[in-house]
């Protein structure tokens, strides 16, 4: 398949497709991290509003809508036999066992938590706890390197504050996302996203010099995924704590 986009020199590839039809081709073990933020928002028909996302859910595809693990089970030849694994969802611990359950399928075991913690969480209906907290759970078959970029811990949360135009609905921070890619995947290193949004992952890769391979349905996010690679610093949600 044509990519979209294309920097050989930076191993930026951006398609403009389903993730079915694009992952079967991508070469076997060669990935380093797969780290996504899947449409889960979506599925449920709440809370995300745009009318190009919710087309998302009037598509045939392999039944990921109703399977999450399906998605995976596509990309996972991809990845190396020791590789790392990073999903976002929400924070809640049923969500944490279904990431879990699905990576276990393939050999991969529990790692970490990353957490986004918004200080200004939107308003809910009912006077109970906030949902301050985004998760991407870290999952990692075999012992990839930990990359200890400055050579001490590194924080596994990164705070926001939420206002502003937002350049996809589900935005996730460039900053929270840098960590992980630095923390994760060595210089060189190859970077699989297969939902990829506005690209934020696409933008830390290229300014860490990371490869990377990111796939999405909708082409104004693609457009606007590349529009990021030449403006490093278009990231209009939050900022760093
Ligand atoms: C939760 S959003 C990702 C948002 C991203 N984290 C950001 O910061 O912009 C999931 C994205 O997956 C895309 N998508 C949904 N189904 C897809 C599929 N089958 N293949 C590729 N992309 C898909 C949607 O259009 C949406 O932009």
């Amino acid at each position: 398949m044509t990519p979209y986009y294309e920097d050989a020199d930076a191993g930026i590839t951006i398609y403009h497709a389903r993730c079915e039809d694009v992952l079967p081709s991508i070469d076997p073990a060669t990935v380093d991290l797969l780290l996504t933020d899947p449409p889960y928002g979506i599925e449920r028909g709440k809370s995300l509003r745009s009318r190009e996302v919710r087309d998302v859910n009037h598509l045939d595809g392999l039944g990921w809508n109703d399977k999450p693990s399906d998605w995976l089970r596509i990309a996972e030849p991809a990845m190396k036999t020791e590789a790392w694994l990073g999903e976002w969802s929400g924070a809640a611990p049923v969500e944490a066992h279904r990431c879990l359950e699905s990576a276990k399928r393939f050999g991969f075991s529990s790692y970490h938590t990353f957490m986004l913690v918004k200080r200004n969480p939107p308003p809910g209906l009912n006077p109970t706890f906030t949902s301050s907290l985004e998760a991407c759970w870290l999952f990692r078959r075999g012992r990839p390197k930990f990359q200890h970029p400055r050579g001490t811990m590194v924080p596994n949360w990164y705070s926001v504050t939420l206002g502003g135009p937002r350049l996809h609905p589900a935005q996730k921070p460039l900053g929270a996302v840098r960590v992980i890619v630095e923390a994760l995947v060595p210089r060189d290193g190859l970077v699989l996203d297969p939902f990829m949004g506005s690209g934020p992952i696409a933008q830390a890769c290229h300014e860490l010099g990371r490869r990377y391979i990111g796939i999405e349905l909708v082409e104004d996010y693609c457009r606007i995924a590349v529009s990021r690679l030449s403006q490093q610093t278009l990231d209009l949600t939050g900022g760093p704590a």
